[in-house]
């Protein structure tokens, strides 16, 4: 009988780890004033495809905000404009997560990170970035690899911090997965 209700809660469990999967895309959200961001989400989006890892490159005001809850993985990559503003495409999104009626575990099931573009010769570098970052944090989602910055000044251009930044990103990634499956090993053996 033990046994029976043990394989009958193992396949509720694998039956729930397999539909976790099938939501396993990642997710690439941007924010681009010139397109340089979405040049640099859409070579993300690549990246992940070379590594066999599902996902959708999308502008953040054109994503349906309400399926951020049950999100398992985003990479945010936005630009800063103007004197440390949001880019016009990223608006309605950012005004959104501000909303001081949020509560403070919405995000907990997200894991997360997110890229900067901006230029240090600016006084807001990076700006946008940095309090999107601080806000998914606050929202109880978790930074699965540190905040990218990438600045105009650097000899290498936006590259200099985005390849350091994606290698940390799909490791992480990469992990989500593989912690799944080693999950259904151990209790499927056990
Ligand atoms: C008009 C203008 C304003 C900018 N303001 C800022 C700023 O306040 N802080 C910053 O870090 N970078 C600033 N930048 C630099 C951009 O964020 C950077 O060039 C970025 O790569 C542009 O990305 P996008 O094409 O996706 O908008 C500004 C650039 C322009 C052209």
């Amino acid at each position: 009988m033990a046994a029976i209700q043990s394989c009958v809660h193992t396949s509720h469990q694998l039956k729930n780890w397999l539909l976790q999967l099938d939501m396993a895309e990642v997710l690439v959200l941007y924010g681009s004033q010139t397109g340089t961001a979405e040049d640099v989400a859409e070579s993300v989006g690549r990246a992940l495809t070379r590594h066999y890892i599902a996902n959708r490159v999308v502008a953040m005001d054109d994503y349906n905000i309400a399926e951020l809850v049950q999100q398992p993985l985003a990479l945010f990559i936005c630009s800063t404009t103007g004197q440390g503003e949001t880019p016009d495409n990223m608006r309605k999104f950012w005004r959104f997560l501000l909303q001081k009626r949020l509560p403070l575990t919405s995000l907990a099931a997200l894991r997360y990170s997110c890229f900067g573009l901006g230029d240090t010769s600016y006084p807001k570098f990076n700006f946008v970035a940095k309090k999107l970052h601080k806000r998914l944090q606050q929202l109880g989602g978790t930074a699965v690899a540190d905040l990218g910055l990438a600045d105009d000044q650097h000899a290498l251009g936006v590259e200099g911090a985005l390849q350091p930044w994606l290698q940390q990103a799909l490791t992480a990634v990469q992990r989500l997965p593989l912690l799944l499956i080693t999950q259904m090993q151990s209790c499927t053996s056990g």
